[in-house]
C-alpha cells in the first residue's frame, strides 16, 4: 500500500469566480505532483479570473465549465465528474457559491458537480470580510458543517478591496495540508486509532535565561504526527518545539520533562500508542534560579536530579514506541533500553552522525521489536521513516 493516500485518487477541483483563483492553478499543479487526477469545473465568473486552457495544461484533463456544450463527450458531463470524484474541493468558494451549495441548488458547473457527488468535500472560502462575516454567509456555512463538509477557513489579511479583515483564501499549502488530512480520514489505514507522539528536546531551566536542552529540532517527531494524520489517525502532538502548523493535529506545547510526563500522562489515557521521538533530558536542576545567575570569575557548581522516566511510566496496555538515540553499539544499547522502557518496539538511531539524527531531514534507523523481529533500513527522509515506524506499529493493532 502507497503512504500517500493521493496517489490515483480522482480529484474533482471547482473553481469560482474569485480574484483569488489563480491560486486554484497551484493547488491542481500540486495535486498532480502528489499523484493525483485532477479534473476541474469552472463557474462562468471563474472564467473571467482563470481560463480553462490553463487547467487543461496542467491537469491534462479537458476542464468543465460550459454546463450547455452540446459537443461534449460525456452524455451528463457533471454526473461523469461527480461519480468518478474520491475527493472535492472548491477553491476559491465565493459567497455566493457557498449559499448555493447551502440551499442544494446546482445552477452552475461547481455546485451541479457538487450537489451531484458522493465523494467527500472540502470548501475554502475568498471574499472580502464584510461578506464573510454577514450572518447569512455564517448561517450558510453552518449548514455545510452540519451536513459534513469541511470548511478550510479563511485568513486574515489584506483583502481585493485593499482593506484588511478576515477573508483571504487559506494558503495553499493549508489547503494541501486539508485535502491530505480528508484522504486520510476517508482512506487512512489507521483511521479510528489514537496515537500520542512527542517531540524536540525537553528544557531544564537553570535560571530565567539559562536552561539545559540537548540538539533535538522536533523533525523526527512532526514528521511521524504528520504521517500518522495523513493515515486517518488522530493525533496528540507533545512538543518543546513549535514547527510547521498541523491541521488536526492536537498540538500540545510543553517545555521542561516534569511538563511533558503530565501531558503524555493525560494523552495517554485514552489512546491506542505512544511514540516517544522525544529526546528527554535524564535530568533536571535540583534548583532553579529566581534570578538570573550573575557573572563571576569563580566556578559554579549546579546540582542535577534525575527526571521521571515518561515512557518507562506509562502502562503496556497501549502500544508503546522508544526511541533510542545512540552513538556507539547500536543494536546492543537499543536492545537494553527496549526493556527497560518496557516498550513493544525500539527506533535506534546513532546521533553522532549529522546526515541523520539530530535536525536533519532524513534518518537512518534500526527498528527492534519485542518479538525479536529487527528491520534495518536506509537512509531516508524522516516523513519516510515516520511511515516505516507506523507499518511496524500497525502490525501490534
Ligand atoms: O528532533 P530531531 O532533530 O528530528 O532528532 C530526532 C531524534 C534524534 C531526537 C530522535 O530520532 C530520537 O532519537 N529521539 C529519542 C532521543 C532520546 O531521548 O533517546 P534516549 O535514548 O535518551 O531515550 C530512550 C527513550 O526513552 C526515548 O524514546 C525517550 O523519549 C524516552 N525517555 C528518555 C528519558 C526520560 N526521562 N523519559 C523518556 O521517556
Amino acid at each position: 500500500m502507497t503512504n500517500n493516500l493521493l496517489e490515483d485518487k480522482s480529484v474533482l477541483l471547482g473553481v469560482t469566480g474569485s480574484i483569488a483563483a489563480y491560486k486554484a492553478v497551484d493547488i491542481a499543479s500540486q495535486l498532480i505532483k502528489l499523484g493525483a487526477n485532477v479534473n476541474v469545473a469552472l463557474t462562468e465568473a471563474a472564467t473571467k479570473f482563470i481560463t480553462p486552457f490553463t487547467f487543461k495544461t496542467i491537469t491534462g484533463n479537458m476542464p468543465y465549465y460550459d454546463m450547455w456544450d452540446t459537443n461534449a463527450k460525456a452524455k451528463e458531463q457533471h454526473i461523469e465528474l461527480a461519480h468518478n470524484a474520491d475527493l472535492m474541493i472548491i477553491a476559491p468558494a465565493t459567497a455566493s457559491t457557498i449559499a448555493t451549495l447551502a440551499y442544494g441548488m446546482g445552477d452552475d458547473s461547481v455546485s451541479l458537480c457538487a450537489l451531484s457527488t458522493g465523494a467527500p468535500k472540502l470548501i475554502a472560502p475568498a471574499m472580502d470580510h464584510q461578506m464573510w462575516n454577514n450572518k447569512a454567509t455564517q448561517e450558510n456555512i453552518n449548514k455545510l458543517i452540519e451536513r459534513g463538509d469541511t470548511i478550510i477557513l479563511p485568513e486574515y489579511g489584506r483583502l481585493a478591496s485593499g482593506e484588511f479583515g478576515l477573508g483571504r483564501l487559506s494558503s495553499v499549502d493549508n489547503i494541501i495540508d486539508e485535502i491530505k488530512r480528508k484522504a486520510g480520514d476517508v482512506y487512512g489505514d489507521l483511521c479510528g486509532k489514537h496515537i500520542v507522539i512527542t517531540a524536540g528536546g525537553t528544557r531544564e531551566p537553570l535560571d530565567p535565561v539559562r536552561f539545559l536542552s540537548n540538539r533535538s529540532s522536533g523533525k523526527m517527531g512532526f514528521a511521524l504526527a504528520e504521517a500518522a494524520r495523513n493515515r486517518g489517525s488522530s493525533v496528540t502532538l507533545i512538543s518543546s518545539v513549535k514547527r510547521n502548523s498541523l491541521s488536526g493535529v492536537h498540538f500540545i506545547e510543553t517545555e521542561t520533562t516534569d511538563q511533558m510526563f503530565n501531558e503524555v500522562k493525560k494523552a495517554t489515557q485514552k489512546a491506542d500508542a505512544l511514540i516517544m521521538a522525544a529526546a528527554v533530558s535524564d535530568f533536571k536542576f535540583k534548583e532553579i534560579n529566581k534570578d538570573k545567575i550573575k557573572d563571576k570569575n569563580n566556578d559554579l557548581s549546579v546540582n542535577l536530579t534525575p527526571n521521571p522516566d515518561i515512557i518507562a511510566s506509562v502502562e503496556k496496555n497501549i502500544i508503546k514506541v522508544a526511541f533510542a538515540a545512540e552513538t556507539k553499539d547500536l543494536k546492543k544499547y537499543a536492545e537494553k533500553k527496549l526493556f527497560s522502557k518496557n516498550a513493544h518496539f525500539i527506533v535506534a538511531n546513532d546521533v553522532s552522525d549529522p546526515s541523520i539524527g539530530f535536525n536533519s531531514d532524513n534518518n537512518k534507523v534500526t527498528i527492534i521489536s519485542d518479538k525479536g523481529k529487527v528491520i534495518n533500513l536506509p537512509i531516508m527522509p524522516k516523513i519516510e521513516v515516520s511511515h516505516a515506524i507506523l507499518n511496524s506499529l500497525k502490525e501490534y493493532f
